[in-house]
């Protein structure tokens, strides 16, 4: 893995943040583990290290672990070496496979494998070579698609929002989970365009930190007003009428409503519905999962307890304590005030509002 940084300086530069790219060397990330005080990237030029960006959070959020798992595969397929379709068969299942065992949760990882099947299939009768460049291409259609669908969610969501006050996000949807603008960070960037005088508060989102280190970077690139708080603040802030709204992202939604998302997100939505504040989901219809019933279905990832125990290599909890890590949590959908997609925004009762909006676009497809 090849890498390239610069220091950044939060605030000084209003240009959006290359997520993740498809270059002639590999594929370009911005490394999100070194944020927000190092802007590095790595180029990956095997499959092989795609996934271990994947694994290690180089790249994370569902929406651009999706992609990145897509142009891992058209990376490994334009490497494999392979002569007739058959051997590139061999490698490409080989490839996926390996994509899909990177991070169980985010289902958009195991949608961005199926559309990299579907397009295989689609081209197998053609010669090895143009099938290689059909992968590439539906890869960055996967990319372009992403920003489209963010936006038309901040189209979507950005009435939602309220004219004036404190937005609370958890966890980072914002670019840097995505291809660009963000889920729940697109909805808040597309208020703030059309002149809502929003400020946002951030929960740290520990272990990982990535609303302190993330969504604060990204936002106050944007020059969007944000506030940090650690996330045993948030139901102060609410009793104290600082909130007025709740807007998170989603690595998965369950076909009854039931979002997993970031861990802390369901006590953000308990805290939420106590005092009265809408709380919101943005996400891609690929985070959409009609195949799973109901939250208690999801898989959960548990990552290492390290990333409890320590902040920057330092201990912060004895050593040998008992430590859980469950990186994520399911908030059921009596919680969701509302999911916002790109095909249009879902309401209670979510199994017929979400098929509902299945079904139209597969119809105008
Ligand atoms: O572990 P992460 O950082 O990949 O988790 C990210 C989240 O939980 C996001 O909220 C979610 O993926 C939505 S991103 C648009």
């Amino acid at each position: 893995m090849a890498t390239k940084s610069e220091i950044c300086e939060p605030g000084t530069e209003n240009s959006m943040v290359k997520t993740l790219e498809w270059t002639d060397e590999g594929v370009r990330f911005i490394d999100q583990r070194k944020l927000p005080t190092e802007e590095t990237y790595v180029t990956c030029t095997t499959y092989e290290e795609v996934a271990d960006a994947i694994r290690t959070m180089v790249v994370r959020g569902a929406p651009a672990i999706g992609v990145a798992a897509a142009m891992g595969i058209a990376l490994g397929a334009r490497n494999a070496d392979a002569g007739h379709v058959s051997e590139l068969r061999r490698a490409f299942d080989q490839i996926c496979e390996a994509m899909g065992e990177t991070r169980p949760t985010a289902v958009n990882l195991f949608w961005a494998i199926r559309r990299m099947q579907q397009k295989f299939e689609a081209c197998s009768e053609l010669p090895v070579d143009q099938i290689r460049q059909a992968l590439i291409t539906e890869a960055q259609r996967m990319y372009v698609e992403d920003i489209a669908a963010n936006e038309a969610m901040g189209r979507h969501g950005a009435t939602l929002m309220p004219a004036s006050g404190g937005v609370l996000t958890h966890c980072n949807a914002g670019a840097l989970a995505t291809c660009g603008y963000g889920t729940a960070l697109g909805v808040i960037r597309a208020a703030v365009e059309a002149g809502k005088k929003i400020q946002v508060y951030a929960d740290e989102t520990r272990p990982f930190l990535q609303g302190s280190r993330l969504t604060a970077w990204e936002l106050m690139k944007d020059g969007i007003p944000t506030t940090v708080i650690s996330d045993n603040m948030a139901g102060a802030m609410m009793k104290q009428g600082k909130i007025g709204a709740v807007v998170v992202g989603a690595d998965r939604i369950a076909a009854n409503g039931d979002v997993a998302n970031k861990i802390g997100t369901y006590t953000v939505a308990v805290l939420a519905k106590e005092h009265g504040i809408p709380f919101y989901v943005a996400a891609p219809f690929s985070t959409v999962d009609l195949e799973t019933p109901d939250g208690s279905k999801i898989p959960i990832e548990q990552r290492s307890t390290r990333e409890v125990t320590h902040i920057a290599g330092k201990a912060i909890a004895p050593e040998g304590v008992k430590v859980e890590n469950p990186a994520f949590d399911v908030t059921p959908a009596k919680y969701v005030g509302a999911i916002i997609t790109e095909r249009g925004v879902a309401r209670a009762p979510y199994e017929q509002s979400l098929r509902r909006l299945a079904e139209t676009v597969a119809a105008a497809d």
